[in-house]
């Protein structure tokens, strides 16, 4: 009797997001819908997937790709429209700009992605929503198995909010107000 209820909690446990305690800050089933959910609006500006706009590619910087191509943007997302800003990361090492241009899909790595929240979504970190996908929709993850979606990695030394945190609300190549801040001035 003791020993079904033990198998039935660990089975419950291995079937509820892979392991991954459901009020981690990153990688439950809810981040992973919600990611599901920013993705389409991505495909549907056209950002990601076939048919996507392209921009021309820059140089990029460790942690991120070889050459990089960024957009801001802004989209709804269940109810709540935000700031919504999407990188391209290319690879690999040493690639050069037209053999990004000439093929991107071969060289494309990633999307990495911040997408600002409702207010009270995580008020420590301006509510960004924080994803990481590989070129076809699917979130990456961490060594642990996480999948980067959510508040990633917070708390924690290194990852998405700890590194972003040391620039001007969490962005690196601008200053300006993203057009979503700009309209609730
Ligand atoms: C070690 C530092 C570091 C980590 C970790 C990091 N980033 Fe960045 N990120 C940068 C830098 C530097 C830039 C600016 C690069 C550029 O475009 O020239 C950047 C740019 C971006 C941008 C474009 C907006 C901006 O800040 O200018 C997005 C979106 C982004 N990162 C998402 C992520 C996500 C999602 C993660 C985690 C999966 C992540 N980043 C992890 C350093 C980091």
């Amino acid at each position: 009797m003791i020993r079904s209820v033990t198998m039935a909690a660990a089975l419950a446990v291995g079937i509820a997001g892979q392991g991954i305690a459901q009020d981690s800050p990153f990688g439950t089933d809810a981040d992973a819908d919600y990611a599901q959910a920013v993705w389409a609006q991505m495909v549907a500006q056209r950002l990601a997937g076939d048919g996507m706009i392209r921009s021309f590619p820059y140089e990029g910087v460790a942690p991120h790709g070889m050459m990089l191509e960024t957009f801001y943007s802004s989209a709804e997302v269940q109810g709540h429209t935000g700031t919504l800003i999407v990188k391209r990361n290319f690879g690999p090492e040493g690639v050069e700009v037209d053999q990004v241009l000439a093929d991107p899909g071969k060289h494309l790595g990633a999307y990495t992605v911040m997408f600002q929240r409702e207010k009270g979504y995580d008020e420590d970190n301006q509510n960004w929503f924080w994803a990481k996908y590989l070129p076809d929709g699917s979130l990456d993850m961490n060594p642990k198995g996480m999948r980067l979606a959510g508040r990633v990695a917070k708390g924690a030394d290194v990852g998405c909010i700890a590194c972003h945190s040391g620039a001007e609300d969490y962005i690196f190549t601008t200053d300006a107000p993203m057009a979503m801040d700009a309209m609730m001035k």
